[in-house]
């Protein structure tokens, strides 16, 4: 079902043919006899090949210096699947359903580890051959890669963090934010699905032939990719970069509690520094956007994993002490397996609690970091709640369930008998985050609300309604055709409801 192991893996089965005595051109042992490598001289230059022939070969590999039928993997670089294919074809090679096409990273790889290494998606060069059939004779034993359709929805893809496209990712990420900045929602959407595609495929987008077949991908967008191809860069993402409007939104945004409103104000009003709004008698800020200036150092600089694994030691114990049998579950970035955020959040529910000591609870803990000086600042938002209300249309409603945004003051950890952590700085650290408490009976659709990521979410519910006839949100999911609202106990059991594999928490990194 998943392109990614659609992809066969491991050495082949297939013993290569021996060639006697014209296959010892080097002196250097052979230490893995199952693996023939030649090394596609085409993009790479003679040099390099040369180089790479000779390392592989000290390593143990057997490398051909021509194409024979001993081969059984093909190493290219700079060439995507169908370029290599091509090339094979103009070679008369015979097999070619039979050979591994792979990207020189795979052999970078082999040489770092000094053995062939386990060849996924990102190494193996994707071949579609959908458009030309009779090429691949002989292919039905091997199911051919990639030929699985891509899904428009991410919920219906695989996104790890491996990011085979970052180049193209993060240039389509700048040109989304640019039109959130500049309120053209249908742009930003566009460019941000696009992004989304990009960073679930298991290879590198080479040459704009890759992009055949693949969803999302507009003519705007894969003129751009076309561009980056060509150049490295894109010259739509460079002028953004220098734009005013999209400089100071970003710097002002920057910032906790400033949203677009707040940023378009300060940018008509001509300023363009965050220390002249500081400075600015005139203006009125929020409890918010004065934490947000006070502790500023200190948020924008990422939480990193053992901050937040430090926050969870806190949190968990704080729960404790007054509702034991509660489950804290750390989602959002972090369960989907990221190592930095900009925030920590955290999904609380009690099997055992009634709705009064439900209610309590985030009060009775903030209360406790109060009093012990840790809460820097505080945003409690009370629950509007209704069990029979149907979840909403909006793809990016907000919940209902009682929440808190807040600043915590983390004190650094002791690394063992090192004083050089203590000795600079004030010993602690401001990190935002986020608590949401939530009636036991919804734990799994908040759980899998709050994992996000953004896009995974918003395909989620547009899958709901599209495909399903569904309406799904952080709450509930009703099914239209059926009028029922469709339980569950686990994010499992939700997938299930919609007819879709599941997908686990770091595949969502859409
Ligand atoms: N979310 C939500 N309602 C909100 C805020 C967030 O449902 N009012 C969900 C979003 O779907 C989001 C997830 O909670 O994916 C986590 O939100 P956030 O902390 O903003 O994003 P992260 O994915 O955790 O990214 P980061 O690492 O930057 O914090
Ligand atoms: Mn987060
Ligand atoms: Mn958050």
């Amino acid at each position: 079902m998943d392109p990614q192991q659609a992809v066969p893996l491991g050495p082949r089965k297939k013993r290569p043919k021996q060639t006697g005595t014209s296959v010892a051109a080097t002196p250097h042992d052979i230490r893995f006899q199952d693996l023939v490598l030649f090394i596609l001289e085409k993009r790479m230059g003679t040099t390099r090949r040369a180089f790479l022939m000779e390392l592989a070969r000290r390593k143990g590999f057997r490398v051909e210096s021509e194409l024979s039928d001993s081969v059984t993997h093909i190493v290219a670089e700079n060439n995507s699947g169908s370029d290599v294919l091509e090339w094979l074809q103009l070679q008369n090679v015979k097999a070619i359903s039979e050979l591994e096409l792979l990207d020189v990273s795979w052999l970078i790889e082999c040489m770092g580890a000094g053995k062939p290494v386990e060849m996924t998606g990102k190494h193996q060069l994707v071949v579609r051959r959908n458009s030309s059939p009779s090429h691949a004779p002989g292919s039905q034993n091997i199911p051919p890669p990639a030929v699985q359709k891509i899904s428009q929805y991410a919920c219906q893809r695989k996104t790890t963090l491996n990011n085979c496209n970052q180049l193209f990712t993060d240039a389509f990420d700048i040109l989304a934010e640019n039109y959130e900045f500049r309120e053209n929602e249908g742009s930003c959407v566009a460019f941000m699905r696009a992004a989304a595609v990009l960073r679930s495929l298991p290879f590198p987008i080479i040459s704009v032939k890759d992009t055949e077949g693949i969803p999302c991908l507009g003519d705007k967008v894969k003129c751009i990719i076309e561009g980056i191809i060509e150049d490295g860069e894109s010259s739509e993402v460079i002028a953004v970069l220098n734009d005013e409007r999209y400089k100071s939104f970003k710097l002002f945004t920057s910032v906790f509690g400033v949203g677009l409103k707040t940023a378009e104000k300060w940018f008509r009003m001509g300023f363009r520094t965050l220390s002249k709004i500081k400075s600015d008698e005139s203006l009125r800020f929020t409890r918010m956007q004065k934490a947000g200036f006070l502790y500023y150092e200190d948020l924008v600089s990422c939480v990193n994993r053992a901050e937040a694994e430090a926050i969870n030691v806190l949190v968990k114990e704080a729960v404790a002490v007054f509702l034991p049998d509660a489950l804290v579950t750390m989602t959002g970035g972090f369960r989907r397996g990221k190592m930095t955020g900009h925030d920590v959040d955290f999904l609380i529910t009690s099997p055992g609690a009634t709705e009064e000591e439900e209610q309590q609870l985030l009060h009775k803990v903030t209360d406790l970091w109060r009093q012990q000086g840790l809460l820097l600042y505080c945003d409690l938002i009370e629950s509007t709640f209704e069990k029979f209300k149907l979840p909403s249309r909006k793809v990016d409603a907000l919940d209902h369930f009682q929440k808190c945004f807040l600043i915590l003051k983390l004190y650094h950890q002791r690394v063992g008998s090192d004083e050089s952590s203590q000795q600079e700085g004030k010993g602690w650290k401001a990190i935002r985050v986020d608590l949401v408490m939530c009636p036991y009976d919804r734990r799994a659709f908040a759980l899998l609300g709050w994992t996000g990521s953004r896009q995974f979410e918003r395909d989620l519910r547009r899958y709901a309604t599209h495909e399903r006839k569904m309406m799904l949100d952080n709450h509930a999911l009703y099914d239209k055709t059926k009028r029922v609202f469709l339980e569950a106990d686990s994010e499992e059991e939700i997938f299930a409801h919609l007819g879709l594999d599941y997908i686990e928490p770091w595949e969502r990194n859409a």
